[in-house]
């Protein structure tokens, strides 16, 4: 194994590597700088037979206890655009660039489609596992192709994006959650393409900065802006976004909640057969806004967001978000499911 492509270190706190700052320990740690070294990294004898979690910034992960396996981290951080006509580009990102530093990368190379994800944490090896999205516009309607390795055909692979099936939160790498190591994502990107900004919030933060006719960076400042102010900042009040995906529930309960609770927020979905709820709103309803039990906590600006005030395990994490799930259910027979992976 190339010790300059790959660093291990056994026994890891993995404290500083997940946003919610939760204490875990980790039997191994492995660091690739190079992804032509995964073959040989993952047959090692160490490490055979081991369960494996791939973390990226750990942005979107609850280690409820230490991990006796091989953690792996994905370092290589490169960008580049390979252009298809006159307008439009595959950009190619490594696994270890941080998303919004490819946002960035993207506006100042005239590229729009990816404004409205600015500020999303993460990686860009872990944004297609969850089809990230924000602001009406999700990573699916931009990404091309994976490339990844396969760990059942052993093997570099490149999924095309109808092949990653990515559905609302939701893909064939987490459907298969063992399987793919994702190495680089490539976004079909245009220099023209059309502005999203009909999500309600976006307009009054352009609106309140005085841009008339926006262009896309103007739509990421204003994401950004939105951001900052709604959600907590991981450096500030560590979390890991959202904690739940809101919820789709049958036509018949949609109509029955919202005759007894006609403020409450719902819209349509890609399945015709079912209706969408706001999560962070029935949270809020439970009373869960702001609540406080020891240092596990639900931000008090977002209701969707589980935050640790300090030194909260993952276990009383993971029990605070069991009692928020119970409250919903039992208040509105709606069940909520968590966002991030739970370890
Ligand atoms: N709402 C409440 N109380 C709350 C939070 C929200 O009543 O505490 C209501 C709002 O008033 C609004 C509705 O719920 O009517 C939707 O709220 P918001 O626009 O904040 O969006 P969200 O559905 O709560 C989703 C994503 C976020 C993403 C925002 C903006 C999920 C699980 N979350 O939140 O994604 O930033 O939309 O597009 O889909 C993430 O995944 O980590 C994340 C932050």
């Amino acid at each position: 194994m190339r010790t300059d492509a790959v660093r291990v270190e056994q026994n890891v706190d993995l404290r500083t590597l997940n946003t919610l700052r939760v204490s875990a320990r980790a039997r191994y740690l492995a660091q690739l700088r190079d992804v032509d070294a995964l073959p040989d990294l993952l047959a090692d004898d160490r490490f055979a037979n081991l369960p494996l979690l791939v973390l990226g910034e750990g942005s979107n992960v609850l280690l409820t206890r230490n991990f006796e396996g091989l953690v792996l981290r994905v370092l290589a951080q490169r960008i580049s655009e390979t252009p298809i006509d006159s307008d439009s580009a595959l950009v190619c990102a490594d696994a270890g660039v941080r998303w919004d530093d490819l946002v960035t990368w993207t506006l100042a190379h005239g590229y729009c489609g990816i404004e409205n994800l600015a500020l999303i944490p993460g990686l860009c090896g872990a944004a297609p596992i969850q089809n990230i999205g924000a602001y009406g516009v999700e990573l699916s309607d931009t990404l091309h192709e994976v490339d990844a390795f396969d760990r059942r055909l052993c093997k570099q692979v490149i999924l095309s994006r109808a092949e990653c099936r990515f559905g609302y939160r939701d893909s064939v790498f987490k459907r298969e959650p063992d399987r793919y190591i994702v190495t680089e994502i490539r976004l079909r990107l245009s220099r023209s393409a059309a502005l999203k900004m009909d999500y309600a919030g976006i307009g009054e933060e352009l609106a309140a900065l005085d841009i008339a006719a926006p262009n896309a960076a103007d739509v990421a400042t204003a994401v950004r802006r939105l951001r900052r102010r709604k959600l907590p900042q991981p450096s500030i009040l560590p979390n890991a976004g959202s904690f739940f995906k809101n919820p789709l529930v049958d036509i018949t309960r949609a109509e029955a909640l919202t005759a007894a609770y006609p403020a409450m927020p719902h819209w349509k979905s890609a399945d015709a057969e079912r209706i969408k709820l706001s999560a962070g709103w029935l949270i809020e309803q439970a009373g869960f806004k702001g609540f406080r039990e020891g240092d596990a906590g639900i931000a008090s600006g977002h209701a969707l967001v589980l935050v640790n005030h300090g030194n909260a395990t993952g276990a009383q994490l993971l029990a605070l978000a069991q009692r928020v799930q119970a409250k919903v259910q039992q208040q509105f027979g709606v069940t909520i499911e968590p966002e991030p992976v739970v370890i």
